[in-house]
């Protein structure tokens, strides 16, 4: 239910918007000065506050200026007295959303919430359709300026068309999983599923039934049959990253499934036959993992019919300047604001070590571009102190164990 807080010195008024808001189907609370009304649309979640102009102590303009300033993000629509426009037009240069004039027909009020309303949905519609178009295949290039990057991209388009296993491997960050969506794009199952598990994001213990799926009663909680993901990536491409996390005794499964084409859900008796194009990818060195005992020989045979290794961004230098502009065209698209770097930005970014490869270079410009407001940005921007991470994100893996993508 939207909830609206009515704020006006008036008892009467705000009685009678009281009742006619809740008519109206809103979540009305009301307060009678503009210092109390502060408090409380700060402190409680409200979706519009519709304000008047002229209080006494705390007007309605210096409550905007507070309550926008202090973060408030509800809708403040403005309500004005005869004479009081001017005032009302003032509080609307400075983020009100709207302003009624007074005296109102109830009509009017609750037209003027609704296309706030309105207008708040589409805004919102808007930034989702953005988020998709940013998934766009446009917005998904694949930028590859660098020796060593293109001859990674010839090493794609050799092994696409074949459904052959390809091992991925590379620093984090580096574009391993770019990588795998363009195989898979340019394979013949590019209309297909793309399915991404992160074997290292899901307990051992979920694993197996999280990749082949489980029936009903395979073990305590499981109410239903359940597809794993293998299934899910029928006639597509399953991406298999941090394969060097894979326990033991699911390496063996995997290898026989591999072999066989076929997957068997946790409690089931019977095989499925699957049609799914496996690649795999890590940042271990798996040869060395497959030495000390701890990766199966055979299926780091199985798995690594081709590889493909992506250098380090500061091995591959001629990358880092499409790649940010890339990166800075993606945010002015979303940000919705131009973004520019400067030729020294380029150059001083050029210069640095990426220990964190694409990724860090990615959030470098991002942080730049919101942190300062100005369109172009200049290596000054870039050497501000980052903002301190959240210590729960601080894991670096991904934050999905797993992503499915429109293919
Ligand atoms: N060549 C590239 N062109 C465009 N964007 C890229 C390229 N390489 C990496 N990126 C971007 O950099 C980020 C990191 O890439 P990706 O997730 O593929 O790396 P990764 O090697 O899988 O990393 P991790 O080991 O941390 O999983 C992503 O946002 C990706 O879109
Ligand atoms: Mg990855």
């Amino acid at each position: 239910m939207t909830r609206v807080l009515v704020v006006d010195d008036e008892p009467g008024l705000r009685q009678s918007l009281g009742l006619l808001l809740a008519d109206a189907g809103y979540d009305v609370a009301a307060e009678g000065n503009g210092t109390r009304a502060l408090e409380r649309a700060l402190a409680e979640s409200f979706d519009l506050v519709l304000c008047d102009v002229r209080m006494p102590e705390t007007d309605g303009l210096a409550f905007l200026r507070a309550y926008k300033g202090r973060g408030g993000t509800a809708l403040v629509i403005m309500m004005s007295a005869y004479g009081g426009e001017e005032a009302a037009l003032a509080a609307m240069k400075e983020g009100a959303y709207d302003y009624v004039p007074k005296p109102f027909r109830p009509d009017e009020v609750v037209l003027t919430l609704r296309k706030a309303e309105e207008r708040e949905r589409l805004t919102h519609t808007i930034a989702t359709l953005r988020a998709q178009l940013d998934s766009s295949p446009a917005a998904r290039a694949l930028i590859a300026e660098s020796p060593a990057m293109r001859q990674a991209l010839e090493v794609v388009a050799r092994v696409a068309g074949h459904p052959t296993t390809v091992l991925i491997t590379g620093e984090r960050g580096t574009g391993k999983e770019v990588i795998a969506q363009a195989i898979h794009r340019a394979s013949p199952r590019a209309t297909g599923p793309f399915v991404a598990v992160n074997c290292a994001a899901i307990p051992d213990t979920l694993l197996e039934s999280e990749l082949f799926g489980y029936v009903k009663g395979a073990f305590t909680g499981a109410a239903a049959d359940r597809p794993g993901l293998f299934e899910q990536a029928d006639g597509g491409t399953l991406l298999l990253d941090e394969v060097g996390e894979l326990p033991l005794a699911l390496q063996a499964k995997l290898l026989r499934v591999l072999q066989e084409n076929e997957i068997r859900r946790v409690g089931d008796q019977k095989t499925r036959r699957v049609d799914v194009r496996l690649l795999a990818a890590t940042a271990k060195d798996l040869a060395a993992e497959a030495v000390a005992g701890r990766f199966r020989h055979d299926l780091f045979d199985r798995l690594n019919v081709v590889a493909i290794h992506l250098r380090p961004l500061s091995e591959r230098r001629a990358d880092i300047a499409p790649l940010a502009g890339h990166f800075a065209a993606r945010l002015a698209g979303r940000l919705g604001r131009r973004v520019v770097l400067s030729e020294a930005a380029l150059a001083w970014l050029g210069e640095q070590s990426w220990p964190g490869n694409v990724r860090s270079l990615e959030h470098a410009i991002e942080r730049a571009a919101v942190l300062s407001d100005k369109e172009i940005l200049e290596p000054a921007d870039f050497r501000k102190e980052p903002l301190p991470a959240p210590r729960s994100l601080g894991g670096g893996r991904g934050a999905g164990s797993r992503e499915r993508h429109a293919p």
